[in-house]
């Protein structure tokens, strides 16, 4: 089997970390493994698969001998270096939100658009975490009743803001509040813009409707930060074009590639942050009609942000990729 050349770029990060950890459980295969981050944490060491790994300064020459990187250090790192990896024949899938509504760049969530990483130009994005999960819910119903209308609100994790988020947290828990707006027992909306919405709902909205490919889809989303320490959760309530039966939808469910089912109230089975953790599927349950307006239903939706929010989901591009190749 050809193996192939990977750098991580952010690789000391929350994502870095957990792409590490998802390429070694995946058995992909590395034949060079690089991991960069900025000067600051060069030195530190990371294990993979049994070895350690230090960690070096990110610099244009780095690119030089790779041929995927996976880039998790924000959107000045990836605006920056993605270019010059590219220019240097290194495919770069990249998390940050730099090039995710670039139109020559591919949005790809693997279960619900592998046909627009067609003709990528080296340059291939990873939705936001929040998205990926909700897409995968949607997708199945999209493809069998049609989307008439989404409305969602998300309860997401902190390690969505990263190292400093989570540490953050625990300091605040411990009694040190330095913040007037501390995410210790409260929810916080991040980040607005002059229209009064968040960046975070911005993105969700623009990108399910690029990767659905369903430019005038009606959405409603309100996205706010929950003081949990792994795992991204939704209340969605959609609007179907056609006439549906509950079980059709738990059956579609329980037979969807990278789904887990979970919805059985009189047992209590229902998905939280905490069952999420370190997995990869999208959990679903609170599975209702909502008999309010038609062919609609309610659905919770949870899945681990650094896994399928980010590093499974970047990996599982990097498989669509070598396959290609
Ligand atoms: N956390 C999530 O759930 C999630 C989900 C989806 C997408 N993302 C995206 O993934 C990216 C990383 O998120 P994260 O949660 O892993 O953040 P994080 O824990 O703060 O890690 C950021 C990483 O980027 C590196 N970095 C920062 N500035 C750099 C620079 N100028 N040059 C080189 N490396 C630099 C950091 O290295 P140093 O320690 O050396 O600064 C660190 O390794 C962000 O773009 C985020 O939006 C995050």
């Amino acid at each position: 089997m050809k193996r192939y050349n990977v750098a991580i770029v952010g690789a000391g990060g929350l994502v870095g970390r957990a792409m590490l950890k998802v390429l070694e459980e995946q058995n992909f295969p590395v034949a060079r493994l690089g991991l960069f981050a900025s000067s600051r944490s060069a030195g530190t060491e990371l294990p993979f698969r049994g070895e350690t790994y230090k960690i070096e300064e990110l610099l244009p020459e780095v690119f030089d001998d790779f041929d995927i990187a996976l880039f998790s250090a924000g959107g000045a790192v990836s605006k920056e270096y993605a270019p010059i990896a590219s220019a240097k024949g290194c495919i770069v899938i990249d998390n940050s939100s730099a090039w995710r509504m670039d139109p020559d760049v591919p949005l790809i969530v693997p279960e619900v658009n592998p046909h627009h990483l067609q003709n990528h130009k080296g340059i291939i994005a990873n939705p936001n975490c929040s998205t990926i999960q909700l897409v995968v819910a949607l997708k199945p119903l999209s493809d069998n009743f049609g989307l008439k209308r989404v409305v969602c609100s998300t309860y997401q994790s902190i390690s969505g803001a990263g190292n400093k988020g989570v540490e953050k947290l625990m300091s605040e828990i411990s009694g040190e509040v330095t913040d007037a707006k501390p995410i210790a027992y409260n929810l916080l909306f991040h980040q607005f813009e002059p229209s009064g919405f968040t960046v975070e709902e911005t993105k969700m909205i623009n990108e399910t409707r690029k990767i659905l490919g369903i430019d005038a889809l009606p959405l409603a989303f309100t996205c706010v930060r929950v003081p949990t320490l792994g795992g991204h959760c939704e209340s969605v309530n959609v609007e179907l074009e056609n006439n549906y039966e509950i079980e059709d939808v738990k059956r579609l469910y329980a037979n969807t590639v990278g789904v887990v089912l979970m919805d059985d109230t009189s047992r209590d089975s229902y998905p939280t942050p905490q069952i999420t953790q370190d997995t990869d599927p999208v959990y679903i349950g609170r599975i209702r009609r909502d008999d309010s307006a038609e062919n609609a239903l309610y659905l919770w939706v949870a899945a681990d942000n650094l896994r399928k929010g980010a590093a499974t989901n970047a990996v599982q591009i990097a498989q669509l990729v070598i396959k290609e190749d």
